[in-house]
């Protein structure tokens, strides 16, 4: 009870979000944020050049994304700072703008969420936008701001997918994820031990490809081969100026983050997924044209990042943490995760989404990976107009035009929410804990909030989740246990 009007009062002073009625009550409530002292931000962006040039070889080289928010953090004794963020200098085609104002706590996190304060264009991974070739030369949804009406088109189109798409979604996750253990499995008999990040990227690619364009990809063996890495590396020439690897330095200032890469070198292999989709996605394209007033290839541009960039590329990061947290495991968590399934579910039966709603402590375990390792870090919003922003202890004015970069694994750890927060803690979120997810933004909104077209929430949210407890709930019903860590499973024991 202690911690429910704990929780409570924490709430009742976070700002402003369209989608939870908690944060709602806040704005009808006198507001907190008058009684908290007016600061102005701290932090700079420093001379031009030198400071976006210092910032950028700490970020990327000298401490690494972790340590650059959270040195800064620490050096302002503050949440909100500003900062440059990469890339800058030298080789950009426009001007890029690496100043930005960072948000590290939950509260002011959440101002990123409320579309009547800040605008979403373009700025999917900040002021740096990569080439429009890459996507057909079209904007594709996750670019657009909600005042765009294209957006609303779209938006409705990708959820539009995963409604109509989801027995089958169910069915191929079923089917691919039991590929992968077995593939995992001949693996560890061979040699010892499955490095399994190849096997998982062709369950998520087998299973996201059947469910979101309607089409096996086994009926074009080439594509089913080189279909994931082709995404990896489509992908990976988008972000790379911005992506920290922090293996090769200074080589990989000089070469990889100094310039943006040409679609050039992923034309070929993106032309025959476009290719596919026309061929064997019929259906889906269909939909899109009469449905929603798309044009043929608008539909198909979107639905290849919907496929490649948000949902391959999301799962892809975020599996190998859950699978690494359960295997990794020795404070008898697997235990704990058997018994729920088990009583739980019929093991002669295909395990759909209603199957694991009631499977609480499945759920909390992917929600506090979603919270321990958030797999999209950073995000970013522009100032719509100017606006006071609140953290738990100050106010600050924010100008129309000023580019906000949430750093997502440090809100994730805002002491002043969740208890030990540098803690993996599988419980987190059962019982009363539940009410923690108003403050899981994994998705880009709270994990209580609701994706539509008013907003820049993922529109996979509670496929995403679903799915991962499906995953967790199939592997427990398989196996007795499961050993391994770092992408390796090392030893499964076979349910007796
Ligand atoms: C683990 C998997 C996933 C992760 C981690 C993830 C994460 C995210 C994040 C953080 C955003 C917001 C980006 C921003 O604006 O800053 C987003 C947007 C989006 N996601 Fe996901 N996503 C995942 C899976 C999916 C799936 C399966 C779909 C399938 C439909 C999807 C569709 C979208 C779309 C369409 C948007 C753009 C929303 C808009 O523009 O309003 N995502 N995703």
């Amino acid at each position: 009870m202690a911690m429910a009007t704990m929780m409570m009062s924490r709430m009742m002073s976070i700002p402003p979000s369209s989608s939870s009625p908690l944060v709602t009550e806040s704005l009808s409530a006198p507001s907190s944020s008058s009684k908290l002292p007016r600061r102005t931000i701290p932090g700079s962006h420093g001379w031009p050049l030198i400071g976006p040039i210092s910032d950028r070889l700490d970020y990327f080289w000298f401490q690494g994304p972790d340590a650059f928010f959270r040195s800064r953090m620490e050096k302002h004794n503050c949440t909100v700072f500003r900062t440059n963020v990469p890339p800058s200098f030298p080789f950009f085609p426009r001007s890029v703008n690496p100043n930005v104002i960072a948000v590290v706590d939950c509260k002011s996190f959440s101002h990123l969420f409320d579309m009547e304060i800040v605008e979403k264009r373009d700025v999917l991974v900040g002021d740096f936008m990569p080439s429009t070739q890459f996507t057909g030369d079209a904007r594709v949804c996750a670019y657009l701001d909600t005042s765009e009406p294209k957006h609303a088109q779209l938006k409705k189109f990708a959820i539009d997918i995963l409604k109509r798409g989801s027995e089958v979604w169910v069915k191929q996750l079923h089917a691919n994820l039991h590929k992968f253990l077995d593939a995992s499995e001949s693996d560890i008999a061979k040699a010892g031990s499955a490095s399994y990040s190849p096997h998982l990227q062709n369950f998520i690619f087998n299973f996201l490809t059947a469910s979101l364009v309607g089409a096996d990809p086994a009926i074009d063996p080439e594509l089913a081969k080189s279909g994931p890495s082709n995404l990896n590396t489509w992908v990976a020439l988008q972000v790379l100026p911005i992506m920290p690897l922090r293996v090769i330095q200074p080589l990989e200032e000089i070469f990889l983050h100094s310039y943006p890469y040409p679609f050039a070198l992923v034309s070929g292999s993106y032309q025959k997924l476009y290719n596919f989709i026309e061929q064997h996605g019929g259906e889906v394209v269909r939909r899109g044209v009469e449905e929603f007033g798309l044009s043929t290839s608008e539909a198909i541009h979107n639905l290849i990042f919907v496929l490649g960039f948000n949902a391959f590329g999301g799962f892809s990061v975020f599996l190998p943490s859950l699978f690494d947290a359960v295997a990794s495991d020795k404070t008898g968590l697997q235990a704990r995760l058997r018994e729920e399934v088990r009583k739980l579910s019929d093991p002669s039966t295909i395990l759909g989404f209603n199957s694991v709603k009631d499977m609480e402590l499945v759920n909390s375990v992917v929600y506090e990976t979603l919270r321990f390792n958030p797999p999209v870090a950073l995000q970013y919003a522009r100032a719509r107009k100017d606006f006071e922003l609140t953290s738990h202890d100050s106010v600050f004015d924010i100008k129309k035009g000023e580019l906000l970069c949430g750093y997502q694994p440090l809100a994730m750890r805002d002491g002043n929410i969740f208890d030990e927060p540098e803690s993996f803690k599988p419980d987190r979120f059962v019982g009363e804990g539940e009410e923690l997810l108003n403050y899981l933004f994994w998705s880009n909104g709270p994990q209580t909030g609701s994706p539509s077209e008013s907003n820049k929430q993922c529109a996979g949210k509670d496929y995403v989740t679903r799915s991962a407890s499906l995953i967790l709930a199939n592997v427990f019903q398989r196996y007795d246990s499961i050993s391994g860590g770092s992408g390796k499973i090392t030893a499964v024991e076979k349910a007796k």
